[in-house]
Formats: C-alpha cells, structure tokens, sequence
C-alpha cells in the first residue's frame, strides 16, 4: 500500500482502545492519526487521558502520546480527519448504535467492536476465516444509509471464538449439539487484577449477556449470505455457561459436541488443522499462518503457554477425545482483547480494505 490509510480509535482510552493502539503501531496498511473518548479525556493529549491506565505488556507507542484526544460525540470533526474508525467506546447500546450509525453517515467506515450493531439485519458479523462472504451485505446497508463508502461492520462476542471456528472447520460433519462452558479472563470485562481484586483467587458464575451471546451469534457467523440476507444455521443447538475465572488474558472453552455423521478423532483434527480462509489466501497482515492449531499433549492448551499462539490471532484446541453421552469433548482457548476483540476487529478491516470496501477518502 503506497499511503497508509488514516485511522481513528473511538474509545481510544479504554482496555480494547489500548488494544488497537498496541495493534496498529507499525502496522503496514493504518496508521492511528486520531484517537476519542469520552468527554472526560477530550482535549488531553492520549498520554495524559490514559494515565496511569495504561494496560498493556508494551509501552504506550511515542506516536500516540502527543495525539489530544477528541470528544467521540464531535462526529463531523473526528471524521474530517480519517479514512475509517474502530468502535470500542462503552456507552448504552443505544447510543452505541446512534453514534456508530452518525460516522457511516459521514461516508466513514466504522469497523466495531461492540455488540449494539451485531444483529442489525444489514450489517456483517464476521470472523473473516468462518464467513468474509457475509461482508457483501455493505452493499445493502450503504442504500439504507444513503452512503457511497460509509458504513458498519461488527466482529462477533470474545466468548465465541474459542470454539466456534471448530464448528465452521467440521461443518461437513454436521454439528448438532453443542455444550460449552466458557472460563473467561478479567480483561474481556476492561480489568486487570490491580482494578478487580475481588477476582484472585475468585470465580463468578455471571456475566451478563453472556451466554445469550455465545448461544446465538454462532448461528450468525455460520449462516448464509443470500440475496441481501443472512440466513442463520439451523444448527447446532448451542447451551453454554459463563464464568468469570481469575485469568488476566485467555479464554478457554471447555465443549461437548454430537454430530450428524459422527467423524473419527483423526478426521476432526485433519479439518481443524487444514482449516483457512480469506485472511490466508489473501495474506493479510495480521492474518494467522495456521488458524487453528492442535495440542496432543494432555495438559494443554493452557493459557500461559497458548494464549499468545500466532500473536494472540490463533485459536488452540486440545483434549479432543470420544465421551461417554456426547459424540465428543475438547477444550478450546483464543485471547479475548486479541483474536475476541481489537485483533480480529482490525483482521476485519485489513479483509473490507483487500476487497475494496474501506479505501482512502
Ligand atoms: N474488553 C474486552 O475484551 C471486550 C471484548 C469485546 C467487546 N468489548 C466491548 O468493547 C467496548 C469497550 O470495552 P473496554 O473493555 O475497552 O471498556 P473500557 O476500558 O471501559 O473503555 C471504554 C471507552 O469508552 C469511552 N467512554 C466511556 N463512556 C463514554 C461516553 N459516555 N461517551 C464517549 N465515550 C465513552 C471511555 O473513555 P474515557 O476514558 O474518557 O472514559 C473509554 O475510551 C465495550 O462496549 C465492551 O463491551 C470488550
């Protein structure tokens, strides 16, 4: 790409804001030039409004540090400045979805990582391995909006990626059933443990709207794209508890599964570990080489030795192995800020700039 194209981070102060920032420094196709938050940072330089919130492993990138935060909800002038945004601000889904809508209005791409537009008829819901097909409802949307460029596109819930590329990855298998248990870290609520201490040695048996969201967006990101419309899979039935577990970064899955055809252990695993998309073959830069990966060993994956597979963008499965009620059981694990969260937003983006969706204004 000859110019990077010009990005702004809504909620560029908070946990997945952080997370985008971290992710772009260096990348090869954006680069950050504005970031917004709440009224309560506008007007600080991005060094200042953070303060001593900053969560991440590396240092706050020197690119961003001088930058002077905008108020999100000054529209027309954070979008002057950009080609596109990331969405992370934490708001009511309401204004969520008003302000989200308020940027695609001025022709500038919105690539969200919250909830509020996720089942919006017109706006794709995309892990870009499992159904990049599903980004051509832009083209509907844009006719609703009134827009030639603008427009929204949503990454699904943290929670689901542990588990539902190997539901995409043995669809010929035909998955029926699914029961999942999900032990999900502090940082998929905006925590570390300095800020949550109630959660060492802790386990909270809610999180609300959790498993809502881990039953049903499945079903989105399995369906079919047709004729301006996605259609959800049928199947599997999905039944899923979610609990709060005293992890900094890492969620595992812990997942029972029957199937239409029942496949032999080898098969499944040939299928996970052979399973690609369009992030591959298109090479896009923050695209895993291997999606998917499988563990033999028994003790794996573990979080500290696997949350970080193909710069956290991977998902590891283990312990697959036959069950006494259901077909099969396995364990899967994914980085919920990463892979769940501004890492598969910004995979998003990288897969609507290879297709022509987002270019420079
Ligand atoms: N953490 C995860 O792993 C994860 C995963 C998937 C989805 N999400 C979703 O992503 C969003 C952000 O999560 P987070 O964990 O990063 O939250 P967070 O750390 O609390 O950050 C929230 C951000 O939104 C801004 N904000 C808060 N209230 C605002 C308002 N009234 N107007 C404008 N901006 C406002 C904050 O700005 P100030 O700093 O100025 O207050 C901050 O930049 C949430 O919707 C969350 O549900 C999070």
């Amino acid at each position: 790409m000859e110019q990077k194209l010009k990005v702004g981070i809504l909620g560029a102060t908070g946990m997945v804001g952080q997370r985008f920032i971290s992710l772009l420094e260096n990348h090869p196709w954006f680069e950050v030039v504005k970031v917004a938050a709440s009224p309560r940072s506008a007007g600080k330089t991005y060094e200042e409004a953070v303060g001593g919130r900053w969560k991440m492993d590396t240092p706050m990138p020197e690119a961003v540090k001088k930058l002077v935060v905008a108020n999100v909800n000054e529209v027309e002038k954070v979008a002057a400045d950009v080609d596109f945004v990331f969405s992370a601000v934490d708001m009511t889904k309401d204004e969520i979805r008003a302000i989200e809508e308020a940027y695609a209005k001025t022709e500038t791409p919105v690539v969200s990582n919250n909830s509020a537009h996720r089942w919006t008829k017109d706006v794709p819901m995309v892990v870009p391995e499992i159904n990049a097909a599903h980004f051509e409802l832009i083209n509907d949307q844009k006719k609703r909006l009134g827009t030639t460029r603008g427009f929204i596109a949503v990454k699904p819930n943290c929670s689901i990626q542990s588990y539902t590329p190997c539901l995409a990855a043995w669809k010929e298998f035909g998955p029926k059933e699914v029961v999942a248990t999900t032990y999900q870290a502090i940082s998929g609520a905006g925590k570390t443990f300095k800020d949550w201490p109630e959660m060492v040695e802790n386990i909270i048996p809610y999180i609300g709207g959790e498993e809502e969201k881990s039953e049903q967006e499945p079903l989105r990101v399995l369906g079919t794209y047709e004729n301006g419309q996605i259609t959800l899979a049928e199947s599997p039935k999905i039944t899923c508890q979610c609990l709060r577990v005293p992890v900094l970064n890492g969620h595992t899955a812990a997942v029972f599964i029957n199937f239409e055809k029942k496949p032999t252990k080898e098969q499944l695993i040939e299928k996970l570990v052979n399973f690609k998309g369009f992030p591959q073959e298109a090479e896009l830069p923050s695209a895993p080489k291997q999606f998917i990966q499988y563990l033999e060993e028994d003790n794996r994956p573990q979080v500290k030795m696997d949350v970080d597979y193909e710069n956290g963008m991977g998902v590891s499965i283990g312990r697959l192995r036959e069950d006494s009620m259901f077909d099969y059981k396995f364990v899967g694990l994914s980085h919920n800020t990463v892979r769940g969260a501004a890492g598969g937003a910004v995979l998003c983006a990288e897969a609507l700039t290879a297709k022509g969706y987002i270019q420079a204004k």
